[in-house]
Parts: C-alpha cells; structure tokens; sequence
C-alpha cells in the first residue's frame, strides 16, 4: 500500500503540449512565490537521531525546528523546493570513512537540494534566483554565496536537475560510455532498471541503437521500461532463477553489463558475460543494508577466462562530461528519444520515508522530496 504522500509524475518529453503546461506552472508558482513575503526565519531539518543497523526506520532521524537569522554580508538565504534522497546517503548513516563524510549525530543530514534565493546579501544573487545546492534535508538556510550554483532550467522542470538531467543522469552516461565503453552492437544489461539512474541506462543504450535486457522488481516497472523501449525485462522479483531468466532474455550472451544492485545480479551477469565483457560497477545497493559482510560473487573466476574488464566508479569523477551529457540529453529529449518519471512524496517530514522507500523499491524513476 502507497503511502498517501505518494504519487507518481510521469514526464514524457515527447508530448511536447504536456511539457510545456508543466513549465507554465512551474514558472507561475515561482512567479507568485516571489509576490509573497519572503523572508523566512524558522525552518525545518532533518537531524540523524542514531545510525541504524540494517533497514534504516523512522527512529534514526528527527526534526528540528531551527531560526535562521538574516544572512550576514556575502552569504545568501534559501527556501528549498526540492531535495532528493539517494542511496548512498545509507553509507553515510555508518560511521565509516568513504567517499562521502558520515553524516554526524544530532546534526542536519545534507544532500541535493534545487531551492530559491530569498535574501540575498551578496551581488551574486538577487531574491528569486533558482539555485542548486548540497544542502538537502532542511526547508531552507543561509549559506555563503560561493556554496550555491545559479541554476538555468533550460525550460526543464527544475527538479529534473536532481534526476534525469542531474547527478543520476550524468551517472548512467559516464558509467555507459566511458566506464563500460559502450560499442556498436554491444547488448547492455541494466538492473535496477527502472530507478533514477537505471532508467536513464536503459534509454540512453536505446536511444544508441543497442539491446536493452533491464531487470527491476515488479510487474507495474516492467510495463513502464517496455513502454520506453527496454527489449527484454525481467521482473526479479518473480523469477525463481535469475541465471536462468537472463540467459534466456539473452541467448547471445551480453557484453555491458550496468550494476546498480550487486548479489545475484552481479552473478547472474558474470554467467551470462560473452568474452572481453565490461562491467561498469556503479552500485550494490542489495548490500547497503547488510549487518554482515558476505563472500563477494561465487563466480568471480568467470572474468579471467573471459577477459572481463569490472571497473568501478564514482559519478564526482565524471563532471566534466556534463556539457556533453546535457548537451546529448537535449538532443534526445527534444528527438522523443528520453523521457523519465518521479516518485514525490511532500514534506520535509516524509523525506525519512521517501529515503526508506528507495531500499524498498517504493520508487519509480527518481525519488524526490518536494518542500513547497
Ligand atoms: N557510482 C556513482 O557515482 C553512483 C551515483 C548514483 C547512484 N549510484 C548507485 O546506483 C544505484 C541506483 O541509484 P539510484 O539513485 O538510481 O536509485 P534508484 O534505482 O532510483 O532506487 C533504488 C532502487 O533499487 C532497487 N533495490 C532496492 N533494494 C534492492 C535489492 N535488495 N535488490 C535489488 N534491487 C534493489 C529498487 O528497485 P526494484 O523495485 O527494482 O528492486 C529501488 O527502487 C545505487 O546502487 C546507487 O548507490 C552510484
């Protein structure tokens, strides 16, 4: 059962007269948004409250109510519209280092965040600017000029730029066509298919003219990634063996796969792997929640005899390739080629469950949390 806060915005990019509706809302609520009283003192955050073992639950976090005063010279105050939660944000709920710092108790967890400018004590910006910004969990909070990037919609939605046109669209590209250096004929394995990052695999693969087997949970993401084109899918979660079902989704073999999940899709591809596969390993996410270390893959010897090349990634080493993305994404929206769907839910008090939800595959496309 779907919370109620749930709901799903399917944004097809094709249909041009729905796109441009969506963008006159979106430019009309800015538009009033600004003609109200702006000034903001007391916000909402969500604070970690203890780090989970497993399945994180609502007890791991708490809200805060918290006064900003007015910014001082050089910094600039933001009401967030949008934050975005995101599977590694688990890692960072573990005191361990990583790529990304632990978030600390008792303070505000941070992330993606697309909010609006509404003092400014800085020339950089005026009130009403869009701006992007790492700090996500919180309704809104002054910060110095130089932490904020002025965002261009470019007539997209603007949240679009923490999904398909942000940090889990340049993912899918740079994991596709560098790290697994996509090639003519090539036939991609995606799983984890039908999320933010997987989908966007899957069309990009597509939109290149190649054969898509995506795998994902459920009968309702397996209609959505036919709909876009996806050639063979497999609902995993209904399959007894998923050797079994990706070798006959693929009686060729395959020669990319794109790992979003780790496990037994990670084995399942290795058996299926023709030679001098690639494998770009951008995520296990069926492992974020394990108390104990597993054995990796009891295949793993497979890459030897046929010369696999497994690479790992992260998207933050990849940001120079976001002209060309942005610019290849344009190109593929406006030719019908892309298209992507949010999962929404409202409230920086839901923001715990939307985070929950991702390892419960609650979402379709990316999962968003929307503030206003
Ligand atoms: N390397 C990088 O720089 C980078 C950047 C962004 C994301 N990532 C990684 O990419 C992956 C996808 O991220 P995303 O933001 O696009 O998330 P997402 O796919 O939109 O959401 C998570 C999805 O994972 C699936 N899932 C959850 N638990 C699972 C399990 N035990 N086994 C199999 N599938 C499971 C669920 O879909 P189903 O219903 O299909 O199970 C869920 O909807 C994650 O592993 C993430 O850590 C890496």
């Amino acid at each position: 059962m779907r919370p109620a806060a749930y709901q799903v915005m399917a944004l097809d990019a094709t249909r041009r007269g729905e796109l441009n509706s969506c963008l006159n809302a979106s430019a009309g609520a800015a538009s009033r948004s600004r003609e109200r009283e702006t000034h903001m003192t007391m916000v909402r955050e969500i604070h970690l409250k203890s780090r989970p073992s497993g399945l994180p639950t609502a007890d791991n976090f708490e809200i805060a109510h918290v006064e900003l005063p007015a910014p001082a010279p050089g910094q600039v105050q933001v009401r967030n519209l949008w934050m975005t939660v995101d599977p590694y944000m688990r890692g960072r709920m573990n005191d361990v280092k990583s790529y990304a710092p632990p978030f600390q108790l008792g303070r505000a967890m941070d992330g993606g965040a697309i909010g609006e400018v509404t003092v400014s004590n800085d020339p950089a910006f005026k009130a009403g600017d869009l701006v992007q910004s790492g700090f996500g969990w919180r309704e809104g909070f002054n910060a110095p000029a130089g932490a904020l990037q002025k965002l261009d919609p470019r007539g997209l939605p603007v949240q679009a730029f923490l999904g398909a046109a942000g940090m889990p669209g340049l993912t899918a590209y740079a994991g596709l066509l560098k790290i697994a250096a996509l090639k003519d004929g090539d036939v991609v394995f995606v799983s984890g298919a039908a999320g933010a990052v997987g989908a966007m695999v899957c069309q990009i693969a597509k939109a290149k003219g190649h054969t898509v087997i995506g795998s994902a949970g459920g009968a309702e993401k397996v209609a959505w990634l036919k709909s876009i084109g996806v050639d063979e899918v497999i609902d995993y979660k209904a399959e007894p063996d998923l050797n079994a079902a990706l070798a006959a989704a693929a009686p060729g073999g395959i020669d990319v796969y794109f790992d979003n999940v780790g496990g037994a899709h990670l084995e399942a591809a290795l058996n299926s792997a023709k030679l001098f596969a690639r494998f770009a390993i951008c995520g296990m996410i069926s492992i974020y929640n394990a108390i104990r270390r597993e054995p990796g893959p009891s295949n793993l010897a497979q890459i030897i005899g046929k010369n696999i090349r497994m690479e790992g990634f992260i998207v933050s080493h990849h940001f120079s390739m976001m002209p060309q993305f942005i610019a290849d994404l344009s190109q593929w929206v406006a030719e019908g080629k892309v298209t992507w769907k949010e999962t929404v839910f409202e409230g920086i008090d839901q923001a715990p469950e939307a985070f929950i939800g991702l390892f419960k595959g609650e979402n379709m496309g990316k999962m968003l949390v929307k503030l206003t």
